[in-house]
């Protein structure tokens, strides 16, 4: 990888050394100079990936260069010179923000590598750079939000498998965050500086997804004007998202098939094999294995993709989630309409909890949106949140997903209906006291131990109820 470099020192024939030394077999593009007072000239002029400077020097220090690098751009990286002797001061540098340190008398391999590892950092920094613009403002991180227990596994899943490489499958319903924690893998990840490249497979025609993927060269068809790159090639190094993989035709299926199993690939119209890095991970909210009986998708790949699966489980089973969640979008679409959402009144959230959420997060995200608008106190209150049309009409009673309790067992029909009385009578009583279990159980009538004993039967955690800035 060669790069644009910088050398600054008083001796010239340290200057010739690294000259020829660097301009050899790297073919880094190099200005050299003798006299320090001309730097700051030079960078006004030019952009440098690296600038290597001695330390000492009669007209100005190694210190002060790198201040007047770094003040003109802080991705340049700063090599330090220094002669045996004072090893601590260029230490001190390396604090003051340079790259790395070299001692004379240095070897021409240290002296390469040490460049060539710059260069690279320095690239990276940029990257990163582009990448924080590019999501323009919004955390890096994004926020995977909930303190249920399923969340918590979630959590603990994605950290154990961010740091290997290994193909991720993320199955769930629609809305329930498959693409925030696929974001969430890449960025955990040592990759975390290369891309995170996402194609929805359901909204590119047939025809072009090839192309999408793969690339084409010029004239391999209609309309292709110029070589075009794709999205495996940008993902190179990065993160591969393949969302709604259940909608890929089989003949996509098997290409893709192939990258994954030989990381190799061919442009549109290109008989040259290329070979990527890339970390895949997939997502689907079909049922793949059904699709599979149905010949709609390849066994082969399934078990390719398959070979870690996070199942992210729908809303209406970590109920303890809406109030954090609801806090957070209340939050966010406060700033987005300039509103003053504060809170949300107690009946409003027992509102929440009692509904069906057939559209997850994303449905809950809309329906808070939906009342920061309409609400016109600062509080949100109940008939905020009322559908304005009945597509989406609150729960009554039971769970619909406990609608076959009728032709259970009577027993077992008995448990699970008061088992999901408990989970909802509890949740609603703690996400009204945000977590407090004393004043939920004074509330409720029941003994605090009691309550406590309760929590632990039915997985709830008091605080997965309290609002994000309330204190422990
Ligand atoms: N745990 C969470 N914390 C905060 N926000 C979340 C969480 N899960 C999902 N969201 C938000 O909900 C919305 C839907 O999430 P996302 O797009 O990741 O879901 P999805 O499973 O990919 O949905 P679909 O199947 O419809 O594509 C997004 O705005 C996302 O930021
Ligand atoms: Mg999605």
């Amino acid at each position: 990888m060669s790069g644009k470099i910088l050398i600054v020192d008083d001796e010239k024939d340290m200057l010739a050394l690294l000259e020829r030394i660097l301009s050899g077999k790297m073919a880094h593009s190099i200005t050299i100079t003798d006299d320090p007072l001309q730097v700051p000239d030079l960078l006004k002029r030019n952009n440098y990936e690296v600038v290597i400077t001695d330390l000492k020097m009669p007209q100005c220090n190694g210190i002060q260069i790198l201040e007047m690098v770094k003040q003109k751009d802080e991705t340049t990286a700063v090599i330090i010179m220094t002669a045996y002797g004072s090893i601590e001061s260029a230490i001190e540098a390396t604090r003051k923000g340079a790259y790395d340190y070299i001692t004379k008398p240095f070897r021409k391999e240290i002296i390469l590598h040490v460049v060539e590892k710059a260069i690279n950092w320095q690239r990276l920094q940029k990257e990163n750079g582009y990448l924080r613009e590019k999501l323009d403002g919004k955390p890096q991180f994004p926020a995977l939000l909930g303190g249920s227990a399923a969340m918590e596994r979630l959590h603990g899943q994605i950290d154990r498998i961010a740091k290997t490489s290994a193909t991720v499958l993320i199955t769930g319903e629609s809305g329930t965050g498959k693409e925030l924690v696929a974001r969430a893998v890449h960025v955990h990840s040592l990759r975390k500086a290369r891309p995170f490249i996402p194609i929805d497979c359901s909204t590119i025609p047939e025809t072009l997804i090839e192309s999408e993927l793969f690339g084409h060269v010029k004239g391999s068809f209609t309309g292709a004007i110029r070589d075009k790159k794709g999205l495996v090639e940008e993902a190179n190094g990065g993160t591969l998202f393949l969302d709604e993989i259940g909608d890929l035709s089989v003949a996509m299926q098997v290409k893709l098939l192939r990258l994954i199993q030989e990381g190799e690939y061919k442009a549109v119209g290109s008989n040259t094999l290329r070979k990527g890095d890339i970390r895949f991970i997939a997502a689907t909210n079909q049922n793949l294995q059904e699709q599979i009986k149905n010949g709609q998708f390849r066994e082969d790949l399934f078990y390719r993709l398959n070979v870690i699966n996070i199942h992210i489980p729908p809303l209406r089973e970590r109920m303890e989630d809406i109030p954090v969640l609801t806090h957070h979008f209340l939050e966010k679409y406060g700033v987005i309409h300039g509103k003053k959402a504060k809170g949300i009144s107690g009946e409003a959230l027992d509102h929440l909890l009692l509904r069906d959420w057939p559209g997850n997060i994303r449905e809950l995200e809309n329906v808070i949106e939906r009342g920061v608008i309409m609400a016109t106190g600062d509080i949100l209150l109940e008939e905020d949140l009322l559908p304005t049309d009945s597509l989406a009409p609150p729960r009554t009673g039971p769970a619909h997903h406990l609608d076959d309790i009728f032709t259970m067992p009577f027993k077992e029909a008995k448990d699970r209906l008061i088992e999901e009385f408990q989970t909802q009578y509890i949740a609603r009583a703690l996400a009204r006291h945000g977590g407090n279990v004393s004043q939920a159980a004074r509330d409720s009538g029941v003994k605090r131990q009691y309550l406590h004993r309760l929590m632990r039967e039915t997985n709830l955690a008091s605080k997965a109820f309290r609002k994000p800035d309330s204190p422990e």
